[in-house]
């Protein structure tokens, strides 16, 4: 039997989360609401309301898998990607958890943990396969050759998608995080009533920052006639919205799965949240006999059971950290 204890704190989710052996016992998530009023995530609060919240969460997280400290067999924590202040409070807690009970500490990088959430429950995707890894900081495509052994074949070069549809949001008048609010808007609009332009990154590289100011210019150009153009018109522009980020995430996946010949597709992040994504990946399934895997939404958006989920495969690889290990804010795989 082997326990671990595992910290999320690179953004602005507080999580503990504990696994024996390979099936996750707790993962509890306290989400930072101070930020709403700010219209995106202000790193000093996050840092501030990580270290109010690091310690009911560890607690509630150990009550939950109804297990000991004294049971643990190493202490794992988000070591990068993510918001400097943020990840010190997690890694200075497991550092000083992990030194008082004399057991190992294992890093975790934030991004490959995203793409370990599918083996978290079933069906897990065979290697190798592709993910599509789609959050608020980040947008690639991920080639995954076992559970360690991962290599980025495309990225965004500008924003991440998540960033796209929280910024458009913001100019529609929506609050912070937008992306979901769109997705719902969208849902009651038509995706075809305005084409805004799909970007032409060479490769299989992103770029995301285009489609914000088309939205912009879009959105004062039809605001000089109407100004209330935006609330009267805001399901079309939505779906038409989240139809072109989706069209654009979908291309070059299809591109990546043609050009390394893999059909097992999955994605994973707050983004694989979208309902206009998972329905444009189940249609693409279909007709190119992918197979398609989506997480559970709990573990699409940031959690510590993926860290768990990672730290149990670097556990079994013998992949531990010393002490003196320091936080990567942009740490690559
Ligand atoms: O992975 P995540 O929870 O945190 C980061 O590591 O960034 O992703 C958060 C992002 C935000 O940009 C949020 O707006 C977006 O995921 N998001 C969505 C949806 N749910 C969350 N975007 C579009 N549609 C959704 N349903
Ligand atoms: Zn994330």
């Amino acid at each position: 039997m082997c326990s671990i204890l595992a910290i999320e704190s690179s953004c602005d989710e507080t999580s503990a989360s504990v696994i024996s052996n390979s099936k996750i016992l707790a993962n509890v998530v306290a989400s930072q609401q101070v930020h709403e009023q700010w219209g995106g995530v202000v790193p000093e609060l996050a840092s501030r309301a990580h270290q109010q919240n690091i310690i009911p969460v560890v607690h509630k997280a150990l009550q939950e898998a109804n297990i000991t400290k004294k049971e643990l067999d190493a202490v794992a924590f988000t070591r990068g990607p993510g918001l400097l202040g943020a990840l010190l409070v997690g890694s200075s807690f497991a550092k000083s958890f992990a030194l008082g009970l004399g057991v190992p500490l294992i890093d975790v990088n934030h991004m490959q943990a995203h793409i370990l959430a599918h083996f978290i429950d079933d069906p897990k995707p065979p290697f190798p396969f592709l993910c599509l890894t789609v959050s608020g900081g980040h947008t690639q495509i991920v080639r995954v050759n076992d559970f360690l052994d991962m290599e980025i074949i495309g990225e965004t070069q500008d924003d991440a998608v998540g960033e796209a549809f929280d910024k458009t949001a913001k100019l529609l008048g929506l609050p912070y995080p937008g992306g979901p609010l769109v997705d719902q808007w969208a849902q009651k609009g038509n995706p075809q009533a305005f084409p805004f332009p799909l970007s032409e990154m060479q490769g299989l590289n992103y770029s995301f920052s285009g489609i914000k100011t088309a939205v912009l210019y879009f959105l004062q150009d039809k605001q000089k006639s109407d100004p209330d153009f935006a609330e009267k018109n805001m399901a079309d522009i939505c779906a038409s919205l989240q139809y072109t980020l989706v069209e654009m995430l979908l291309q070059k996946l299809r591109k990546a799965a043609r050009e390394t010949d893999i059909k097992h597709i999955a994605i994973a992040g707050g983004v694989s949240a979208n309902s206009g994504l998972r329905k444009g990946l189940r249609e693409e399934a279909e007709k190119r006999g992918w197979q398609v895997y989506i997480p559970a939404f709990e573990y699409c958006t940031d959690n510590a059971a993926m860290i768990a989920m990672a730290a149990h495969y670097k556990y079994q690889a013998g992949e531990f950290c010393p002490q003196d290990v320091s936080p990567m804010p942009r740490m690559k795989f």
